[in-house]
């Protein structure tokens, strides 16, 4: 177990691939944390320089504020799972034992690691079979099990799940969490799937281009999201938004989207300083929707009702505009007219760049 701290770590590939640009990241001892971000911008790069199997361009890598820049994966003691399953062409024991038998832990020993291992993953019934011949969820349990039993300082699962079957995934992402909750084991996890990111861990960094754009809580990301891209990246689908102007009107400030405005009186004192161009951001969650006149509610046509799981995705335009609500239960249809109303506590503001105001 350990704190992990990225210290300012940029890497470049050959001359120009910059895939880390200035990445700095603190992993709290015995933290289960998720990388999250569009593919290519730099998770596998981050957990390999972690690992130890690439050494950063610049910046500098602390264990426990211990400098290890320099030193090799053995002597941090790192355990890394990858996408790409890896099992040798033994049995499973044999497979589990084989971290152990490197190490030369003494036989009982070993054979009491790899029975506990083997259970923790639910894989003690096949213990004596040739791992290559079991389905892939099963071998990503062995190589799973193969990691824990070493019993590393740090964990690293790099999309660990995507070549499992959906059953399984959700088994394992069970696991880890209980396992990590019962070890305590400083775990970081790379995933593109925010569903994964959001119920496996306490903390996720979101990663865009080689940059670290926001490091919270699954909370914090999903109600305050510092920019649009977290804001958009984050949910399903994610956060729109509209382009306003800040409107007064009888004494009541207005962000006026042209074809509908939303009152923010309550706040609107920090928004004055930033002009009239501004986004406003909703969740299509968060916005109410009734097919009767409401008082205050504005009225849109609604031109598609999607079913999203167990909710309706409704699409409503207004003008040139075009609404995204997802809501539960429903009597609006397509063609109808619908009543819609933006929560004011549910509205987020950002500028012109992209940064959240409030
Ligand atoms: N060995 C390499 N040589 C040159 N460029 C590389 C190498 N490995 C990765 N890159 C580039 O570095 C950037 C970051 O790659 P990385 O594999 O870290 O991304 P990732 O976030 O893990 O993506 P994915 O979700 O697809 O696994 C990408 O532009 C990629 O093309
Ligand atoms: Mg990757």
């Amino acid at each position: 177990m350990v704190e992990i701290f990225l210290d300012n770590v940029t890497h470049i590939y050959g001359k120009e691939v910059k895939a880390l640009d200035s990445t700095t990241l603190r992993v709290e001892n015995g933290s289960l944390i998720a990388l999250l971000g569009p593919s290519g911008c730099g998770k596998t790069t981050t957990m390999r320089i972690i690992a130890g199997l690439l050494r950063p361009t610049s910046g500098r890598v602390y264990f426990d504020n211990v400098d290890v820049t320099e030193r090799s994966s053995q002597e941090r003691n790192v355990a890394m799972v990858f996408q790409f399953i890896v099992i040798y062409d033994k049995t499973v024991f044999e497979n589990i034992e084989f971290p152990l038998l490197v190490r030369k832990v003494p036989k009982e020993e070993r054979i009491k690691r790899v029975k506990h291992a083997a259970e923790l993953m639910g894989i003690s019934n096949v213990l004596n079979q040739q791992a290559r011949k079991l389905d892939p969820g099963t071998r990503q349990k062995v190589a799973l099990a193969r990691a824990f039993v070493r019993q590393p300082t740090v964990f690293l699962l790099d999309e660990p799940l995507t070549n499992v079957d959906p059953q399984t995934r959700l088994e394992l992402r069970k696991i880890i969490k209980e396992l990590q909750k019962d070890l305590h084991q400083t775990m970081i996890y790379v995933t593109h799937d925010q569903a994964e990111a959001l119920t496996l861990s306490e903390k996720i960094a979101v990663m865009k281009d080689g940059k670290m754009i926001q490091y919270d809580t699954p909370e914090a990301l999903y109600d305050k999201p510092k920019n649009t891209f977290v804001a958009w990246f984050i949910g399903n689908p994610g956060m729109q938004f509209f382009d306003v102007s800040l409107k007064q009107s009888d004494g009541a400030f207005l962000l006026d989207a042209g074809e509908f405005s939303v009152d923010v009186s309550n706040v609107s004192g920090q928004l004055v300083k930033y002009g009239n161009e501004l986004k406003l951001g909703i969740r299509p969650e968060n916005i109410q929707v009734s097919s009767q006149k409401k008082v205050g509610w504005f009225n849109t046509k609604c031109t598609m009702v999607e079913r999203v799981g167990n909710m309706h995705l409704l699409t409503l335009g207004k003008g040139r505009l075009e609404i995204k609500a997802k809501i539960k239960e429903t009597d609006v249809r397509e063609g109808d007219t619908a009543w819609v109303q933006f929560p004011s506590e549910k509205v987020r503001v950002y500028s012109k760049a992209g940064e959240l105001i409030i």
